[in-house]
């Protein structure tokens, strides 16, 4: 596992945009798998910007979800849906052809995540994750306490990331449970890179790096990975006891 310190959000942002535009220059029909949440919030806009001034294709790329609230719509601002199309999707003009994403409103929310395990499965796999971390150590909705065996599922949301994932919505709303790749995916992803910044995720970051591996912290799970980095920025980093940024 790499570990790169940035000195603020803004060079974090800049290195992480970097990072995937690399992939799609080398594979321009790469498998990507993009999280949404603040921390990408200035990733993305640094891609977009790069996409404007003609530096990279992505018509090719093929985008999957990360994650989805059960029970909101899309057309919700607070749904991963609407902040994909939003912060990435329209600025980049992708084709609705190259996107697949959960459908947290479908009927049969089990259905869904065997269409979308298929759907990964005949792309060939992912290659590139970006992946924020939730304030209990989450990785998308990937829990604290859930088998590492995992492909897409269904979880109850733990308190915490009901109450953190209000800041996504215009007002209260349920957030009861949600829908996720899988560890496996992650594990089986070509490359995922774990980003996070500000000093309240200080703490956490530093578990998910130090702390033993564990199911109870789903980040640390990724320091078994092949080819695993965390990008952070230096206020993230704090806590870190032997790397000081
Ligand atoms: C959310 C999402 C994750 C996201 C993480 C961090 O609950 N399920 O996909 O990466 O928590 O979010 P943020 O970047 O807003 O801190």
């Amino acid at each position: 596992m790499k570990i790169s310190i940035f000195e603020d959000y803004d060079q974090l942002s800049i290195h992480v945009a970097e990072a995937l535009l690399k992939v799609v220059l080398e594979k321009p029909d790469a498998v990507l798998c993009l999280a949404t949440g603040e921390t990408p919030i200035g990733t993305y806009a640094q891609v977009v910007e790069q996409a404007r001034v003609g530096e990279v294709d992505f018509s090719k790329v093929r985008f999957v979800a990360l994650d989805e609230w059960v029970g909101v719509p899309p057309e919700n601002s607070g749904s991963c849906h609407f902040f994909l199309h939003k912060h990435l999707f329209e600025p980049l003009s992708i084709n609705p052809k190259q996107v697949y994403l959960f459908d947290g409103m479908a009927k049969n929310i089990e259905n869904e995540c065997r269409l979308m395990d298929d759907h990964i499965a005949k792309l060939g796999g992912i290659d590139f994750m970006i992946v924020g971390i939730g304030m209990n150590g989450h990785i998308g909705f990937n829990e604290p306490g859930i088998p590492e065996d995992r492909y897409a599922h269904v979880v109850d949301l733990d308190e915490m990331t009901q109450s953190v994932g209000q800041k996504y919505f215009e007002q209260e709303t349920i957030l009861k449970q949600g829908i996720t790749l899988g560890m496996q995916h992650l594990m089986e992803a070509k490359s995922v890179m774990v980003i996070a910044n500000g000093s309240k995720k200080s703490a956490i970051v530093a578990q998910a790096i130090e702390a033993p591996i564990s199911t109870q912290l789903p980040a640390s799970l990724l320091r078994k990975h092949r080819d695993s980095m965390f990008f952070i920025d230096a206020a993230a980093a704090s806590r870190l006891s032997k790397i000081k940024p």
